[in-house]
């Protein structure tokens, strides 16, 4: 994924914990969370990450924004290389991002009044005066479809709907180049997802604005990514436009993934019935060498289980996408 607007450029993200234990021949046993991921955003658009639970997704997303200790990886902000950035010079730069997180009960401080609580990000950036922060808060309210009275509340005396209505708002407040919604769905009804959903694109399309949108779920990410990046074990295994991927998946893993929603396209239906995913994917605690989806993998030969393959384009059903697979576009 390369575009000469991005407002967000990533390059070679890796992020590995130190579990401080060893392995049966005393290697330290370290999680590789992200594995060389680069990606990058275009400005006013959507990219979807999507994968099982524990590939990797949030962390991805937190390094991008340097909010994990250890990452390694260039990472491009509209021009200012936010890597090399430390301490005071990088906090000035945190208003430009902010996430909206899976949970809108355990993100939003239960003591504080919502008008405080969307204030805040504001005034922690002196941005404004506090008359005009207030005035902001108002704005921000009728936005995202709250009353203004609405700002002497607490965040228990709304719904789940409402309360993940003032994330947004929030992380409106500083006017962000990028906002990254981490499942920001996941926990709320279908029928309140789907309101919470048409309210970001609303929102995105009156104010210009780029998500980093993560999800396990294809049909909210076909709903709302331009494009997407499919993760497997700390790798972006997929990536490209959403509609060409769902149209007709190159790798092996995102057409197991797919197979899990209903498809009308009987030829994918046929493709997808041979790659059902079973069992978990596997520690990735020291992955073995290959490639990473070859435990699980109905194609895998002996070469998968040695070289690991690297993201290329491939082009399927007249659209060209990158895939890392030996043998995409053969099998
Ligand atoms: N602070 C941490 N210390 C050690 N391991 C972590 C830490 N944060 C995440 N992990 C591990 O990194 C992997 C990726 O986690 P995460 O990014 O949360 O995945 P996802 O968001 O896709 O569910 C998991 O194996 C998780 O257990
Ligand atoms: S490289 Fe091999 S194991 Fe990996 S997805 Fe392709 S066929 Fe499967
Ligand atoms: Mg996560």
């Amino acid at each position: 994924m390369t575009d000469g607007d991005a407002i967000l450029r990533v390059r070679d993200l890796t992020v590995h914990f130190d579990t401080g234990t060893r392995d049966a021949e005393g290697k330290p046993r370290v999680v590789h969370a992200v594995d060389g991921v680069s990606f990058d955003i275009r400005r006013g658009s959507t990219l979807g990450i999507i994968g099982e639970s524990g590939c990797g997704k949030s962390t991805t997303a937190l390094a991008a924004m340097r909010l994990v200790a250890g990452a390694r990886g260039r990472i491009d902000l509209g021009g200012v290389d936010l890597g090399g950035l430390e301490g005071e010079a990088l906090r000035r730069q945190r208003h430009r991002f902010q996430i909206i997180f899976q949970d809108p009960y355990s993100s939003l401080n239960p003591r504080q009044r919502v008008g405080s609580l969307i204030r805040t990000p504001m005034a922690l950036q002196d941005q404004g005066t506090p008359e005009t922060r207030d005035r902001r808060v108002d704005e921000l309210l009728d936005l995202v479809g709250l009353r203004p009275e609405t700002r002497h509340l607490f965040p228990h005396q709304f719904s789940g709907g409402q309360r993940q209505r003032i994330g947004i708002a929030r992380a409106l407040a500083t006017n962000p180049d990028l906002i990254v919604c981490d499942e920001p769905v996941s926990a709320l009804d279908v029928a309140i997802q789907a309101q919470i959903l048409n309210l970001m694109k609303d929102l995105q399309a009156e104010l210009g604005l780029t998500y980093l949108f993560i999800s396990h779920d294809m049909g909210v990410i076909g709903y709302m990514c331009h494009e997407v990046a499919v993760m497997y074990l700390g790798v972006f295994v997929e990536t490209g436009d959403t509609r060409a991927i769902l149209a007709a998946p190159a790798h092996p893993y995102t057409r197991a993934l797919l197979s899990a929603i209903p498809r009308v396209d009987p030829v994918n239906r046929s493709l997808m019935a041979a790659t059902r995913l079973s069992g978990d994917p596997p520690s990735p605690v020291n992955p073995a060498p290959g490639c990473r989806f070859a435990a699980r993998c109905p194609h895998a030969v002996d070469r998968c289980r040695t070289e690991r393959p690297a993201l290329r384009p491939v082009t399927l059903g007249g659209m060209e996408r990158s895939v890392a697979c030996h043998f995409a576009g053969e099998i």
